[in-house]
């Protein structure tokens, strides 16, 4: 898929008020500081369409984006941060339940994982409630630009093998690198096939 356009449309903080358009969404989601909003930027070929910090919590809104002027794609704020991770479903913000509960067109979401970081219970966590909730998830790898190819196969090839101890199936996974521009291709591909069914 071509990026044509990309524009901010809103943020809020909740699902009611979000826009009414009734056109496919995609949401990324994942712990604060992995890079969701730098990976939006990457896959959309903008610098600062969505804001990005080394800090923490950037994102505490729900944030719209409208591409190519038929698919919203949706910026998350990071779960697992400040009253960080006991494991515990508290942990995930309400309004951000809210909205994968309600939100009716969402289509799919992605949960980032930092490809360096062995499997945390947060995003484990995370992924069994997205699979109890019956909403369709990939997971994506962040910050491939960090790692010889060698331990990115390790890495992929441990988390897997995690899932599979849970999971019958492997999601769908994709390995990124937003500031070395890896993976758009795959990610819009993804979408944009995923948006025509
Ligand atoms: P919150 O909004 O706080 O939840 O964070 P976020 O997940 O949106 O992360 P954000 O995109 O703001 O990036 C966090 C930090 O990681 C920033 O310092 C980015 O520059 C850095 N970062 C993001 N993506 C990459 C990447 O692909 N490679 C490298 N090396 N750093 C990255
Ligand atoms: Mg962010």
């Amino acid at each position: 898929m071509k990026i044509k356009s990309a524009e901010f449309v809103m943020s809020n903080s909740e699902v009611a008020k979000c826009p009414k358009n009734p056109i496919p969404e995609y949401a990324f989601i994942g712990r604060s500081n992995v890079g969701k909003s730098s990976l939006i930027n990457m896959l959309t070929d903008r610098k600062s369409l969505a804001k990005t910090s080394g800090r923490p919590g950037k994102t505490q809104l729900i944030n719209h984006f409208i591409i190519n002027d038929n698919w919203f794609l949706v910026d998350l704020p990071g779960y697992g941060y400040a009253r960080v991770s006991k494991s515990s479903k508290k942990t995930f913000q309400k309004f951000i339940t809210n909205y994968f509960e309600q939100r009716q067109q969402l289509v799919s979401a992605f949960v980032l994982v930092d490809i360096r970081h062995k499997p945390q219970p947060i995003d484990l966590e995370f992924m069994q409630y997205l699979g109890e909730s019956g909403i369709p998830f990939s997971i994506i790898f962040t910050k491939a630009d960090k790692l010889k190819p060698k331990a990115i196969e390790r890495n992929v090839e441990d988390y897997c093998n995690i899932l599979l101890e849970t999971w019958e199936e492997l999601p769908h996974y994709f390995i990124t690198s937003s500031s070395k521009k890896i993976g758009q291709d795959e990610v819009l591909d993804f979408i944009e096939a995923t948006n025509e069914e």
